[in-house]
This record gives structure tokens, C-alpha cells and sequence, in this order.
């Protein structure tokens, strides 16, 4: 019998990679990796009022939101099988003072919010922030003394603000301002005002990143920002340095992590998911979606497709599910497949 051996069997001891790849059926069956559904989570913009969608110059396709009408987004979120949201509120300038006292208010836009998602949708989680920057009128996440955000202070009050956005029917806190030891005092607060069933998902690393630019303008917080928040944030260049900071976060007890900015700290999710094992979330952040828009946008990639890829590219890096913009249009797409 005539001999058809190649060259390249020869070369590669006879393994050939593409044979897994030759057609549809055999590229489904060996797919590592799927997006769906249940690995998003979509965060929402609120402002005071009533009836009005506002749109978001940098980030085309995202409104900002009263408090009824972020109801309805709810309801259509659920109704696709949406997991949960994370809400962002907008306030009037009047209310942002040094210390961010409306955080302290019990019925401030972002508790509004929540509690009537709650009543209306109870079937979608809600995810809020203690951040401070909604509220301060120098747009940091804490409270500013002198030049220096003060940490011990600010934690004392995301803890109490915790509480209240508990009380107000938040599922989960998840706090972002990058504060020492605020996990264990969220824990030990919502414990002692029983909320045990309230869970916590650490913004464990969060970088001082420029990818931030849009969602400052999407809760008008841009012009207000004196300096940067380096000394806070973690710098974009220390990996390691990440890893410990959410090895604190477990042990004070987070129920989840997440990796913010996305899809340039792969690594870190990878590294977490790893390293503990935890559910582990990674924010796809506003500057991410607007440079995705941008080029779609002008021609130059499929906005469609990019958006897929980067979401699936979170799932191969460990990632449990993502916060992202996309949230709504991913599974609209994911519901007709
Ligand atoms: C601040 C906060 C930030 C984001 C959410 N909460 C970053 C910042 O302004 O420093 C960014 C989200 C995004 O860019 O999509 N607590």
C-alpha cells in the first residue's frame, strides 16, 4: 500500500491540531469556555427624578436613570435572566460635601433605588457600592483632611453606609474605595445589625487606572477630582502586590473578589482565582466599553464580535462572571442563539 505519510506527520510525531478544529460540531464539543446568561451583571447609572433616561456622551447606548425607570431596566434585566445589577448613583452637586455625608442618609438616590428594585424585581440581586465619590464634592472614595484621605475615618462611615444600603435591601456590598481593613468592619457591622445574610464582594483590586474616565463623567464626578487617587488605588504595575492585598480581603471575610480594571489585569483574575479559589468578578470598566463603541463605531472592528471575545477572554482567565455595559445587549444576543 502506498505510504501518505506527510512531511508534517513526521514533524509533529503525527499530532495535528486542527483535526479538533475542522469543523463546527468538533469546534462546540471541544469549547473550553462559554459565556451565558448567568455570568453577567449590569451596572446602572441612577439620577433624582422621575421619567428621564439621560444619555452618556462617552459611553453611546448607556443612559443614566430615575429611579422608575431604572424599575423597568430591572424588570427587563430579569426577565432576560439577568443575575444582578450594580447601581451608581448621580447626585445633585448641592448634596456632595468634604465628607460625603449623603452616603450617611437613609433614603439617598442609591437606597431609593434599592429598595424599590427590591419591591418590583425581588428576584434580581442588587449590588451596591460604599464608595465615597458619588457623594464628595473633591470626588475622592473618602474623606479628604488636608491633602491625605483619611482611612480609618472613611471606614467607619462606608461601614455605617453599608448598613443603611442593607437595610435599604441591598444583596450584597461591594466596596470600592480601596480603604485598609473595610472588609472586616462591613462584615462586622451588617453582622451586629443582622444582615448576615448580606454578602460582600471586595473590589479587592482596584488600579489607579485611566480607564476610569467615562463613568466619571457618568456620575459627574470628573471636574470635581482634585489629584488622582494613587495613594489609595493600586499602581497598574504590581501584580503581586495585588495578590496580597486580596489575600486581606479574604481572610476579613469577602464572599467574593473582584479584578477592576478587566481585560488589562487578566493576569490578576487568573492570579486570584488561583491563589483562593473564591467567586471572582471582573469589572469590565467604562473606558473599556467606550474604546470597544469608539472603533465599532467608526468602522474600524466588530463592536459585536469584540464584545463576545473580551467577555469570553474573562471567563478563560477564571473569571466567574463580569460586570460590563454590554450586560443587556450580550444577552439579548444570547437569547435569540
Ligand atoms: C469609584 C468607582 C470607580 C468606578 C466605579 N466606582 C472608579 C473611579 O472613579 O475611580 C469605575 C467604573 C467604570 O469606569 O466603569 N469608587
Amino acid at each position: 500500500m502506498e505510504n501518505k505519510t506527510h512531511l508534517v506527520d513526521e514533524i509533529t510525531g503525527h499530532r495535528r491540531m486542527r483535526r479538533n478544529r475542522k469543523a463546527d460540531w468538533t469546534r462546540r464539543l471541544v469549547q473550553e469556555n462559554r459565556l451565558t446568561v448567568d455570568d453577567l451583571i449590569w451596572p446602572i447609572f441612577l439620577i433624582p427624578g422621575t421619567g428621564i433616561l439621560e444619555p452618556i456622551p462617552a459611553m453611546p447606548g448607556v443612559n443614566r436613570m430615575t429611579v422608575d425607570k431604572a424599575v423597568e431596566a430591572a424588570k427587563e434585566a430579569a426577565d432576560l435572566g439577568i443575575p444582578a445589577l450594580a447601581t451608581f448613583p448621580n447626585i445633585e452637586m448641592a448634596l456632595r460635601d468634604e465628607t460625603g455625608s449623603n452616603s450617611l442618609e437613609k433614603n439617598n438616590l442609591i437606597n431609593l433605588a434599592s429598595a424599590a428594585i427590591k419591591k418590583a424585581v425581588p428576584n434580581i440581586g442588587v449590588i451596591t457600592d460604599v464608595a465615597l465619590d458619588p457623594f464628595t464634592s473633591h470626588g475622592h472614595d473618602g474623606i479628604l483632611r488636608g491633602n491625605e484621605i483619611v482611612n480609618d475615618e472613611t471606614v467607619d462611615q462606608v461601614a455605617q453606609a453599608a448598613v443603611y444600603q442593607a437595610d435599604a435591601g441591598s444583596d450584597i456590598i461591594a466596596p470600592s474605595e480601596m480603604m485598609d481593613g473595610r472588609i472586616g468592619a462591613i462584615r462586622q457591622a451588617l453582622d451586629a445589625a443582622g444582615h448576615q445574610n448580606v454578602g460582600i464582594m471586595s473590589y479587592a483590586t482596584k488600579f489607579s487606572s485611566a480607564f476610569y474616565g467615562p463613568y466619571r463623567e457618568a456620575i459627574s464626578t470628573g471636574g470635581l477630582l482634585k489629584g488622582d487617587k494613587k495613594t489609595y488605588y493600586i499602581d497598574p504595575a504590581n501584580g503581586t502586590e495585588a495578590v496580597r492585598d486580596a489575600a486581606l480581603d479574604v481572610e476579613e471575610g469577602a464572599d467574593m473578589l473582584m479584578v477592576k480594571p478587566g481585560l488589562p489585569y487578566l493576569d490578576v483574575c487568573w492570579r486570584l482565582k488561583e491563589a483562593f479559589g473564591l467567586p471572582t468578578f471582573a469589572y469590565q470598566v467604562s473606558g473599556e466599553y467606550a474604546m470597544i463603541k469608539a472603533a465599532a463605531a467608526n468602522g474600524w472592528i466588530d463592536g459585536d464580535k469584540v464584545m463576545l471575545e473580551t467577555l469570553l477572554a474573562f471567563k478563560r482567565a477564571g473569571c466567574d462572571g463580569i460586570l460590563t455595559y454590554f450586560a443587556m445587549d450580550v444577552a439579548r444576543q444570547l437569547a435569540k442563539k
